[in-house]
């Protein structure tokens, strides 16, 4: 079957990007240029490296310019909390921003997506909300076959995806969590953050004393080809686990998933949690159900250049 065409860009083409610094490792155009194109919209999405120093600025800019949605990765995500002008209760209630929808009032008076208003006037205003968190578990599930529920489980990292997947897994009922991350102090905070929120979760920080059911790791080492494995695999062999989810699926497969195969653990890579918060962002900017099928062919077809994942 031929790819549907996009259509010309002109002066009415609503936009959307990604913002992140790196950048140039994002699929997220592929998934969402392929899923306008698919349902006739004229709309694009673009990848721009913004500094974390300039997310203010650079947000500024999309409300002035008409912009209808962002995705912020690595590093803003914590940082853009401070920056919306309303919150979700998913950002609130994970602690991140991932998906930004601009917003102004429509004929009555009612704050609407920018993305569904042909002429507004007035104010835009930034609401932020996080679709990473049901994303990673959706992925955990479908792509892992992992159940979170009752599971012993090894997180690492503590940043903004790190600190959205530990909250919504103790919200799932983990077991037992154990937070590691580079800086300690940020897992400290968060083991007491998830201890105060969710008291039937046993959290405790560094490696376990036991096996556990997965890891998951959610820092950004792995991304850049010299980047070292984030786990000490001396002090916690990775056979101790039954399965591996990196967070990164560019590269397809990091240091960590290679020893994770190579130990006999079933793996997965980001994409699945990639596609998932993808939809979902879609769905707030253009409340049209998101084309999931055709927004997996395109990132597959990005990540691994062919048809198929492995
Ligand atoms: N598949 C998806 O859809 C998806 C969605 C969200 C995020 N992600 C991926 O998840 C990762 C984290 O994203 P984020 O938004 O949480 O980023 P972030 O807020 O910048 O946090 C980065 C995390 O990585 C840790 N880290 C960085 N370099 C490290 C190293 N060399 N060794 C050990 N730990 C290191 C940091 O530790 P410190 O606290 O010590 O700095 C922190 O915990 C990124 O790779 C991102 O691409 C994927």
């Amino acid at each position: 079957m031929s790819e549907p065409v996009p259509k010309p860009v002109t002066a009415s083409t609503r936009l959307a990007a990604v913002w992140g610094a790196p950048i140039r490792h994002s699929a997220s155009p592929a998934m969402h240029n392929a899923a306008f194109a698919v349902l006739g919209l004229d709309w694009r999405y673009l990848a721009c490296e913004v500094e974390p120093e300039r997310l203010a600025v650079a947000l500024e800019g999309a409300r002035v310019m008409g912009f209808c949605g962002v995705n912020l990765t690595v590093p803003h995500k914590r940082l853009a909390l401070e920056m919306m002008d309303v919150l979700d209760p998913s950002a609130e209630a994970w602690g991140a921003v991932n998906t930004v929808v601009f917003e102004a009032e429509n004929a009555e008076g009612v704050w609407t997506p920018v993305g569904l208003l042909k002429n507004f006037r007035g104010p835009v205003r930034l609401r932020g909300y996080n679709t990473d968190a049901d994303a990673i578990v959706r992925s955990l599930r479908e792509d892992l076959l992992m159940e979170p529920r009752g599971a012993r489980v090894l997180l690492l990292g503590a940043g903004g995806a790190g600190r959205a997947a530990a909250l919504r897994l103790a919200d799932e009922g983990v077991e037992t969590l154990w937070l590691q991350n580079r800086t300690e102090s940020k897992a400290v905070e968060l083991a007491a953050e998830i201890a105060d929120r969710f008291p039937a979760v046993d959290v405790r920080t560094g490696l376990p004393d036991s096996d556990v059911e997965f890891i998951l790791n959610a820092t950004s080492s792995g991304l850049k080809a010299e980047d070292p494995i984030p786990l000490d695999l001396e002090a916690y062999p990775v056979a101790r686990a039954d399965a591996v989810y990196d967070m990164i699926y560019r590269p397809s497969e990091t240091p960590l998933l290679k020893a994770a195969r190579e130990a006999g653990c079933r793996t997965a890579n980001g994409l699945g949690m990639l596609l998932y918060q993808g939809a979902a962002a879609f769905e707030l900017w253009t409340q049209r159900p998101a084309p999931i099928e055709a927004m997996r062919a395109a990132l597959v077809r990005e990540v691994y250049g062919t048809g198929e994942p492995r």
